[in-house]
């Protein structure tokens, strides 16, 4: 299932030159199995902080800590063998400094070998970008709806409203393109905004809540395999693998109770009958 030297992994040229080439596959990757089947399908597999939500059953992805991310992520690149991975910085471990930046998304490019880190900010953290694509780490930012951002903003909300946030959401994109990030995350983005963001910008545009003319597309794989919750309007869900466990776990306790497992074939030194 895992680690294939033959299979050659996308790069960041690779997604780079998808722009008006075709879009982008994209999905998040928490664990070695969901990377081992999502791998064939996604140009890259973001290791993304909502796992704080989608797997430590957190409030928001604030509690995420660096040492977290990095475990998971090793765990994403044993199991993906041709996607590129991205790692989500968390909330904390790269806004204090340039400096704290470069420390932290070096420690997990080193530790976890994945080929890029994501963070979430504007022109706020232009200067930090550039700090890091200077040093060779490349950045995919994260604009719009910043999960990271839900107490200043007070709550999960679609941004480009009014002519102020338009303005603003523009102004961030372009100083993230000129600092050198390679794209950028749209997320809860109002339509019109996100497609002129998009024709505005060279690098990667990829949407979440956004629009169908971003670049590319991301969702939370367990939004799309309809095994969370709580799924915002964007969220299409392709399955109910919830259901499917449900119906697993009753059937297996059904069958507990009433003795029927395990069965002979589940059991060592009884012979099945021929
Ligand atoms: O944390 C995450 O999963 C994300 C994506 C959904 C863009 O930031």
């Amino acid at each position: 299932m895992y680690a294939d030297n033959k299979i050659r992994r996308s790069t960041i040229n690779d997604i780079i030159k998808l722009k008006n080439v075709r879009p982008v596959v994209s999905l998040t990757a928490y664990t070695a199995p969901m990377a081992a089947s999502l791998d064939p399908y996604a140009d890259f597999l973001l290791v993304g902080d909502s796992l704080a939500m989608v797997l430590y059953g957190m409030e928001s992805t604030i509690g995420v800590s660096l040492d977290t991310m990095i475990e998971h992520t090793k765990a994403v690149m044993r199991g993906a063998q041709k996607a590129m991975v991205i790692l989500d910085m968390p909330f904390g471990s790269f806004e204090q400094s340039k400096e704290q930046a470069f420390a932290n998304a070096s420690r997990v490019l080193r530790e976890t070998g994945c080929a890029a880190v994501k963070l979430e900010g504007g022109i706020d953290m232009a200067e930090t970008i550039e700090f890091l694509v200077k040093r060779n780490i490349p950045v995919m930012a994260h604009i719009g709806l910043r999960p990271q951002a839900v107490h200043v903003m007070g709550g999960y909300k679609t941004q480009g409203k009014n002519k102020k946030e338009r303005a603003q959401m523009i102004e961030d994109a372009l100083a993230i393109q000129k600092a050198g990030a390679f794209a950028v995350v749209l997320e809860g983005t109002e339509e019109s905004l996100a497609v002129e963001i998009t024709k505005k910008l060279d690098i990667i545009t990829i949407g979440i809540g956004a629009s169908a003319e971003c670049d590319g597309q991301i969702l939370v794989a367990e939004d799309m395999l309809g095994y969370f919750p709580k799924n915002a309007k964007f969220v299409k869900r392709y399955a109910e693998v919830g259901e499917i466990i449900d119906s697993a776990a009753k059937a297996y306790a059904d069958d507990v109770k009433a003795r029927k497992f395990p069965a002979i074939e589940h059991t060592y030194g009884i012979k099945p009958k021929s």
